[in-house]
């Protein structure tokens, strides 16, 4: 079993490219569970919609970083561990590192206090591998607004804040890569899905994690 955690800004083509990871995983026949956060259960859920609604009550800044990590305690007990120890691989939309750079780079809150509720909210529990769909915010901004065209969905709450938020989460997501780099995987997401896929089955098997 692996734990492998997708993180960029939005727009950044996680989901393809898990979703192809998955494919690939199937074919190997490795079970494999793909699940995201917020949410990736029925009480996350609603804690992701009250945290990302643009209507009713918005959170202060460390309402907003409680309710992520009562999402995450509930997603890792109930749903990450249990798969994992039945032996799956796991791969998540967003993970830990997603507070420190939303919460702590684009709201302020000090690194070490969201470092604190992450190994609360986890317990302890760590990725095998972080891949990081890095992007310009810029190309971020334009992929989401072509999207909004496409299907018609306004922008939530966090991706509504303005470039200079969002250029701060960014540089957090690359520092945070900087400091750990065994356990993370830097990617241009401006690369072809193929050309990325092909980039993230190398590192798999280069560290030894995809057989
Ligand atoms: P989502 O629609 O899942 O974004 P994406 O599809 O791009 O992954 O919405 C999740 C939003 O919540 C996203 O803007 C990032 C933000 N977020 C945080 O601010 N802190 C966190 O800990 C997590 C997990 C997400």
């Amino acid at each position: 079993m692996s734990f492998l955690v997708f993180e960029g800004l939005d727009g950044s083509g996680k989901s393809s490219l898990m979703k192809a990871l998955e494919a690939e995983l199937q074919k190997r026949g490795i079970p494999t569970y793909m699940t995201r956060e917020p949410g990736g259960t029925p009480l996350g859920d609603e804690i992701r919609h009250m945290i990302l609604r643009k209507e009713g009550p918005a959170p202060t800044a460390r309402t907003e970083l409680l309710l992520y990590e009562a999402s995450r305690s509930q997603h890792v007990d109930q749903v990450i561990r249990p798969q994992l120890e039945k032996g799956s691989w796991v791969l998540c939309d967003r993970f830990a590192a997603s507070s420190i750079a939303f919460q702590s780079g684009g709201r302020e809150i000090s690194e070490n206090e969201v470092v604190m509720l992450n190994n609360f909210a986890t317990g302890g529990l760590k990725a095998h591998l972080t891949v990081l769909l890095d992007l310009p915010v810029e190309e971020s901004r334009k992929r989401r607004q072509g999207r909004g065209e496409q299907n018609g969905e306004s922008e939530d709450r966090i991706e509504s804040e303005a470039d200079s938020f969002h250029e701060k989460v960014r540089q957090s997501f690359l520092a945070q890569a900087k400091a750990d780099s065994s356990a993370w995987l830097v990617l241009n997401a401006k690369e072809t899905p193929a050309v990325l896929f092909e980039q993230l089955i190398k590192a798999l098997t280069d560290k030894k994690i995809l057989k």
